[in-house]
């Protein structure tokens, strides 16, 4: 062989024609080898609201699918979704008492803390429980934290915070979920929680929560809508990024061991963001009102339910989720594993 005749030479551009990017998505099995983003019924988490007493079970009529029901109804739900490889549940309770100062959040036999008793006797360390760990479920006023004169007291609420949380670890949460959005209630729960010698609960914290009309159904289901005002001194303005990155870097000084960025769908550059500044685990939020707008849109029939889902949960981890506590978890997790 001589050498080769220089009209075979060509120099390959690196664009069309020689590039063509559909090589790759030609086939369900090439499209599948080169996805870059899982989803697994292991990245969903839970959320159950929990009543007191026995065999209730009440449909939250804005939250098609989701149920307020009592412990022993939720661990039957609860022993389906491991089933369907789901690993962590959220628990909201839904007191019969509520007072202005939450006494009904702290309680040793408080809704909550019964229920984390039961499903840990139950399902022992195959489950990760969280417990969200706020005020608002428990006080007669909705807020999430303590007021006097109209105010919404941050110190004394982070102290009853911690409380709480430790109340939540004593019945065997694995994680507690501050959700209140007070200033310094990562470090004082922390301390609380290390005091009581309870060094090995998680701390989730929701450090970027914002102010959202996306919560409404949720408030429905854990009846706990503001009696006045809302809750803009509190959770965060939408129109803020940059502090919501602050709010994250306080609470990794303050202890947490993972991060909540909540709403999940509205808020993506949020999440993108976080993940560039933290290494611990992040959870989103897919919240109750982006929940109901897809089951009112499936159930006219205007869009398709199984595709939609996945296609959000898809998008919310491609932009830096770990995790995502979702209300279609059971049905996303049965999609999951049917393909
Ligand atoms: C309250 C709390 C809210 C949600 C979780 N914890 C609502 C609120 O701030 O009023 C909302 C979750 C959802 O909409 O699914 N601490
Ligand atoms: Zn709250």
């Amino acid at each position: 062989m001589g050498p080769i005749p220089f009209q075979c030479w060509r120099l390959i551009p690196l664009s069309f024609p020689t590039v063509r990017l559909r090589r790759l998505r030609r086939t369900p099995a090439l499209r599948h080898l080169v996805a870059e983003t899982q989803l697994a019924p292991k990245d969903l988490i839970y959320p159950l609201f929990i009543l007191e007493g026995r065999n209730q079970r009440q449909p939250i009529p804005s939250m098609p699918g989701i149920f307020q029901q009592s412990v022993d109804n939720a661990l039957i739900e609860i022993d389906s979704a491991l089933k369907l490889g789901i690993k962590a549940i959220m628990l909201f309770g839904v007191p019969e008492e509520k007072d202005s100062q939450a006494t009904s959040a702290l309680m040793s036999h408080g809704v909550v803390q019964q229920a984390i008793r039961k499903i840990k006797e139950t399902f022992g360390n195959d489950l990760v429980v969280m417990a969200d760990t706020c005020l608002c479920e428990y006080t007669s006023h909705g807020h999430c934290g303590i007021i006097l004169d109209g105010q919404i007291l941050n110190d004394p609420t982070i102290e009853v915070l911690s409380q709480v949380a430790v109340s939540q670890a004593e019945a065997g949460a694995d994680i507690v979920c501050p959700s209140d959005m007070m200033d310094g209630r990562v470090q004082a729960i922390r301390w609380a929680l290390d005091e009581a010698g309870l060094t090995d609960t998680a701390i989730l914290s929701h450090a970027s929560k914002y102010a959202s009309a996306l919560y409404a159904p949720f408030r429905d289901a854990a009846q706990s809508s503001p009696s006045f005002g809302d809750r803009k001194t509190y959770q965060m303005d939408c129109r803020n990024k940059r502090e919501a990155l602050d709010e994250i870097e306080q609470d990794l000084l303050e202890g947490m061991d993972m991060l909540m960025i909540k709403p999940a769908l509205s808020y993506l550059d949020i999440l993108q963001s976080a993940r560039n500044l933290v290494n611990i685990p992040i959870v989103a939020y897919n919240v109750s009102g982006e929940y109901s707008m897809v089951k009112a849109a499936s159930e006219k029939g205007w869009i398709d339910e199984e595709k939609v889902v996945l296609e959000m949960l898809t998008g919310v981890k491609r932009a830096g989720a770990d995790m995502i506590t979702t209300y279609h978890a059971l049905e996303a997790a049965q999609w999951l594993s049917a393909h």
